[in-house]
């Protein structure tokens, strides 16, 4: 039972083209999504809990869903029901926009990662707050913690970038428990320069002025590819604004360990990232109040552990998550 995922599902969905084999599941989650039955069965892979509470939130453990897995918030019941502790949607732009042309994921089995160059794909604010809405209205909404992660429309030039994150704040703010601001995405044109220290804080001011926001907590989620003098002064930015959080990390331009054969343009995740996203984790602990949230290369439970050695809070899942499964969940959670 444990090994159906990696046994059977997995070979089926690496069967398809990375980006159906995405869209499958994720239809098949948002069917079970509003189907009881379907929920319950899906429970039966879900780890026991180990709640944690931090920036206020109550999480019933602390592995969430990365961004970029349900980019439009179709399927929040079925993440709960497998076991997440949190679940973060998006990224949201304030537009809807169709993202970069096809092929755009690609799967790099043995070395257990994924580069992808998607571009920020999804409904725009407007469709996802009032798919958002409906889900409260349904009482469906899952019993944990639920992030928004937005990010900048690619149409919308860097200099009028706050006002384009403002729009997607305001719309969804009162669905997030916490808002994420991406600024480490690499395949949006311009998006990391906001993690220069004017930008940042600009765009941080810019939310912090809004009536309402202290009340819910903002976390930055940051780039692997920081040099540690940029590190030190994205942390003083966020600091000085009373971030809550910092999500450590998104996917790496540095391709190295990539053969040049399979190498793709595009960010790369899982296990090549490993250590040098754990490397600005621990950085991060070391000089900064501010909690950590890690991502990136979380394959098993050692690689888990790992990160909260170097002072992670919580955790989150994506390209560890496509090839394990939900068994990645179990294993982790046994572990900690
Ligand atoms: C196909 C794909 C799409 C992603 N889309 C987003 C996104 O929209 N927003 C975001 O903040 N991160 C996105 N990410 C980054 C993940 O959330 C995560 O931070 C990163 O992949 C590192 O974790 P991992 O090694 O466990 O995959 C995406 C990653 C992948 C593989």
């Amino acid at each position: 039972m444990t090994n159906l995922y990696e046994q059977l599902v997995r070979p089926l969905l690496f069967f398809l083209e990375p980006e159906a084999a995405h869209h499958f599941t994720i239809a098949s989650l948002r069917r079970a999504s509003r189907f009881g039955p379907a929920l319950r069965v899906l429970k039966q892979f879900a780890p026991p809990s180990k709640p944690k509470t931090l920036f206020g939130l109550n999480f019933p453990n602390p592995i969430g869903l990365a961004a970029g897995l349900d980019k439009n918030g179709v399927a929040l019941p079925a993440w709960a029901a497998l076991g997440f502790g949190f679940i973060e949607i998006g990224t949201v732009t304030a537009m809807e926009q169709p993202g970069n042309p096809k092929p755009r994921i690609f799967r790099l089995p043995a070395q257990q990662a994924v580069i992808n160059r998607l571009g920020f794909n999804n409904e725009g604010a407007d469709a996802i707050a009032k798919r958002l809405s409906s889900l409260r209205a349904s009482g469906r909404w899952p019993a944990v913690p639920v992030g928004v992660n937005i990010g900048k429309s690619r149409t919308t030039p860097l200099e009028r970038a706050a006002d384009d994150y403002l729009y997607s704040f305001r719309l969804l703010r009162d669905f997030a428990d916490y808002i994420t601001l991406n600024v480490s995405s690499p395949n949006t044109p311009g998006l990391r320069g906001l993690q220069e220290p004017a930008a940042l804080s600009r765009l941080l001011h810019a939310i912090g002025s809004e009536p309402g926001t202290m009340a819910k907590p903002v976390v930055v989620k940051i780039s692997p590819d920081l040099t540690p003098v940029e590190l030190e002064a994205v942390l003083a930015v966020c600091e000085e604004n009373e971030v809550a959080g910092i999500i450590a990390t998104n996917t790496t331009l540095d391709h190295s360990s990539i053969p040049p054969e399979l190498d793709e343009e595009g960010g790369l995740s899982g296990t090549p990232l490993r250590e040098k996203s754990t490397a600005l984790v621990r950085s991060i602990a070391a000089n900064a109040k501010i909690p950590v949230i890690a991502s990136g290369g979380i394959c098993d439970a050692k690689s888990a552990r790992e990160k909260f050695d170097a002072g992670a809070q919580l955790l989150q899942l994506y390209t560890g998550f496509v090839y394990r499964g939900p068994r990645l969940l179990r294993e982790i959670m046994q572990a900690i």
